[in-house]
């Protein structure tokens, strides 16, 4: 049943020391589906993204991609299997830009200026 998923979680929970960002998240997205994630600041939407794609390890869970197993799998391995964080998809939905950075405006403008600022590359865009 899960072959069919592209991507299921189970139970994916985040603690950073005391804090739960994330508790007990259970998702399923079958292929071709798109899934849109909303919620206030720090409600732990960028925490599970880097769940997902492997930047942070998770505390309790279970991420499957594509019917695998890829819980402790490292981010170049899940990215092989097709799973990419990519900034610039969201960089479409709009003509102009503000990143915020832990409650900080670091870049703001149209989406080349925020795609060339050093701290959004620095940060998001791995460069
Ligand atoms: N590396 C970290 N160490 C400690 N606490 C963290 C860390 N990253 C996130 N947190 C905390 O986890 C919670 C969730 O943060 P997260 O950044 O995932 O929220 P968010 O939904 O992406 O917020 P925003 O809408 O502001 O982007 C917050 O309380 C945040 O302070
Ligand atoms: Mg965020």
């Amino acid at each position: 049943m899960s072959k069919e998923l592209a991507l299921r979680l189970e139970g994916v929970t985040k603690d950073f020391g005391g804090l739960r960002a994330v508790d007990g998240v259970a998702l399923e997205v079958r292929p071709g589906e798109r899934r849109a994630l909303i919620g206030p600041n720090g409600a732990g939407k960028t925490t599970l993204f880097n769940l997902i794609s492997g930047a942070l390890p998770v505390t309790l869970g279970r991420i499957t991609l594509f019917g695998r197993d890829v819980t402790s799998a490292p981010a170049h391995r899940r990215a092989a299997q097709g799973l990419e964080h990519d900034m610039d998809i969201a960089l479409e939905l709009s003509p102009r830009v503000t990143v915020l950075h832990y409650g900080c405006v670091i870049a703001d403008g149209s989406r080349d200026e925020v795609r060339a600022d050093p701290q959004v590359r620095e940060i998001y865009l791995g460069a």
